[in-house]
């Protein structure tokens, strides 16, 4: 089983471990809540009757993931440790070596090239845990979410055709896939 580090420090933010807390869960919340218009387009679980609950049940899913070595579910924390979003690498396959990168940030942080930075110290992690294979999945229309994995050189592979069914347009959308192998991550270096 992969063991991940909790921690993975970055010049401006710090990566840790999802945990269970009601301070957590409050923190989560809130910030999801800000952010209602830029997550909800997208993410279909964001929605105004989002509560704490729904927060402190989702944390502890997290940990129970972690602890399975299937989802490594990370908080983005600022220097003086506020809460600023999640990174995740999610359906990992240990048998193939891969895995898929999901991520949000709260609107307050946006735009300051934070989730370019969390997602280098992902990618760093786990290719040195031995992962092959790095999958980043967008929406076609989420120009915000492409922008990261192609500023930070993966390749998009195809678009998978009407992949996602969208609760609050009520359509199917298309699905950008974009990769990052090891060897071009090692030649990145
Ligand atoms: C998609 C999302 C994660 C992007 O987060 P982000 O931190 O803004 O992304 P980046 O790290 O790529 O930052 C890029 C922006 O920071 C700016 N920037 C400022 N300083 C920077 C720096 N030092 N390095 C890189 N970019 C920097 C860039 O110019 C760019 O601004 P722009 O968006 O106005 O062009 C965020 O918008 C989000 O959570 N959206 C809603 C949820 C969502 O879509 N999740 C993904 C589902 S697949």
């Amino acid at each position: 089983m992969i063991i991940a580090s909790e921690t993975l420090k970055g010049k401006r933010i710090t990566l840790q471990k999802a945990i269970k807390s009601f301070e957590m869960a409050q923190a989560h919340n809130h910030e999801v809540k800000k952010s209602l218009a830029e997550l909800s387009p997208w993410l279909g679980w964001a929605c105004p009757t989002y509560k704490v609950e729904d927060s402190y049940e989702y944390l502890q899913g997290c940990v129970h993931e972690w602890d399975k070595g299937t989802e490594f579910n990370y908080m983005i924390l600022d220097e003086n440790k506020n809460f600023m979003g999640m990174i995740s690498a999610l359906n990992v396959r240990e048998k193939d070596k891969c895995l898929e990168i999901g991520y949000w940030i709260s609107t307050s942080y946006a735009g300051k090239g934070y989730m370019q930075e969390a997602v280098k110290l992902i990618e760093k992690e786990f290719f040195d845990l031995g992962i092959n294979r790095i999958v980043i999945h967008t929406d076609v229309l989420n120009k915000k979410s492409a922008n990261v994995p192609q500023k930070l050189g993966y390749v998009l592979e195809g678009i998978q055709r009407q992949a996602l069914w969208n609760k609050k347009e009520q359509k199917f959308r298309d699905i950008n896939t974009f990769s990052k192998l090891r060897r071009e991550y090692e030649q990145s270096l």
